[in-house]
């Protein structure tokens, strides 16, 4: 649902929450054209075009600068039947994301500026969410030749990953770092070596044994994150740890972090709110990588994104058609939906408080948004109008028709669950207004 950016938009007695510079007050808020113009008590009351004006108003609703999501997989080109960039802009505005960041495990892989150009073409042709791919690091993600992260960056590409494999080559990983740093563009690790993973299907413990699966221990993890922080050391770059997932991970970030190394980390929804029990069923919906772990390290994670040692929240959106689900757990293909499910599970760890609400919007507006240099959303006068609207009382049933994603593989599917994003505003545009479309059931 797309609407020019024409008539203002008023969002009238909301309550406005922006950490970056403390805001948190009932006000109303004006945009005109692709900026926020006004912002106070009773600010849309004198405003000459009032009549012609999009009104937002809705008991209880809070309105948050636009959240950026650092880790999507929007599997255009190569496997649109999984998800496509329209698909994927279109869950990723519902789920109240105004810039989202492509990973490059595409069919080919992102690994030239081609690739890149087509995929920022296409994803400005359909417009609505902003659309920033992530390069890979290596040619075709073998994880041997550098890719020319030159060209990756000149078409657009903020960050480079070989997300999905790990680069395992000490050398390797040095010279990507080095020359990503040369750029000055984060180098996006996914920490796993996979000699110790080979045929993994799910974290190694009391419950892969109970399964008769084979483990991936939380190690391979901590291997990977402990050597790439030496290295980031030693080479001054800016490294950036995808879906952590383990205590051990929190740990060597903390200390690298008090001794002033540049390293930023993300953490999934999933990652924060299910353990390995949650695969005692064979349910592949559960199936993920980094797996989900045990409550210890969903413990260390959460404090871990309280206090600031891990940074931002990102999805690892992974959309995977039934074809990939709907079979052994084996021969599942990992990973979860995740864009429209972020705001509401997170909520309920706010409501819990275990995360507080000015934390949970840093991590998701201007933590990331400093990890691959985009401009930090913000809700005051003369700000860019990126805007999510969101009502944390609204419950709502996950089902897959309420879902835009093509992915419907999601644990939480047939769920209740709590918080709807209401409308999602980029640059003065309405890219999603949840009364005009009506799809997810209440
Ligand atoms: O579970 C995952 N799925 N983890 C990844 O790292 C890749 C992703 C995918 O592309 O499906």
């Amino acid at each position: 649902m797309t609407s020019k950016a024409g008539s203002p938009l008023i969002f009238r007695g909301v309550r406005a929450f922006d950490p970056s510079h403390g805001l948190d007050a009932i006000v109303d808020v004006v945009v005109e054209g692709d900026r926020v113009t006004r912002v106070g008590a009773d600010a849309a009351k004198n405003l000459a075009d009032v009549a012609s004006a999009r009104v937002y108003e809705r008991a209880g609703a809070l309105l948050f600068p636009g959240f950026i999501d650092l880790h999507a997989h929007v599997r255009e080109p190569g496997q649109e039947y999984k998800e496509d960039i329209a698909s994927g802009l279109r869950a990723a505005a519902a789920g109240g994301f105004t810039d989202i960041c492509a990973m490059p495990n595409t069919k080919p892989v992102n690994d030239t500026r081609a690739i890149t150009e087509m995929i920022v073409h296409r994803a400005r042709a359909i417009g609505g969410t902003r659309l920033h791919p992530i390069g890979a690091i290596t040619v075709g993600q073998r994880g041997e030749s550098l890719t020319e992260m030159a060209d990756l960056r000149d078409a657009g590409a903020v960050a480079v990953s070989d997300d999905g494999r790990c680069v395992t080559s000490s050398a390797v990983m040095r010279r990507a770092l080095e020359y990503a740093s040369t750029f000055d563009i984060p180098v996006i690790q996914h920490a796993e070596d996979h000699a110790l993973t080979d045929g993994a299907q799910m974290h190694e413990g009391a419950i892969s044994t109970k399964l008769g699966l084979r483990g991936w221990p939380r190690v391979a993890e901590d291997i990977i994150v402990a050597r790439d922080v030496l290295l980031a050391e030693y080479t001054h770059a800016k490294y950036h740890l995808a879906h952590a997932s383990t205590e051990g991970a929190v740990r060597i970030l903390r200390e690298a972090k008090s001794r002033g190394i540049s390293v930023s980390a993300e953490v999934t929804p999933h990652h924060l709110l299910l353990t390995h029990e949650a695969l005692l069923g064979y349910d592949t919906a559960c199936k993920v990588n980094p797996p989900l772990r045990e409550a210890h390290d969903i413990e260390a994670l959460q404090r871990a994104l309280a206090d600031g040692t891990i940074d931002c929240i990102a999805t690892d959106h992974a959309p995977h058609s039934s074809l990939e689900k709907e079979c052994e757990l084996a021969e599942a293909a990992p990973g979860l939906t995740g864009l429209e499910l972020c705001v509401p599970l997170l909520l309920s760890l706010v409501e819990k408080k275990a995360l507080t609400l000015a934390r949970f919007v840093d991590a998701l507006t201007r933590a990331p948004a400093k990890v691959v240099g985009l401009d930090m959303p913000q809700i005051k006068d003369g700000a860019r109008a990126d805007l999510v609207l969101v009502d944390p009382n609204e419950a709502w049933t996950v089902s897959a028709g309420a879902l835009r994603s093509k992915g419907k593989n999601t644990p939480f599917m047939n769920r209740e669950v709590k918080g709807r994003v209401r409308a999602t505003i980029v640059a003065g545009e309405v890219v999603f207004d949840a009364s005009a479309s009506g799809a997810a059931s209440s």
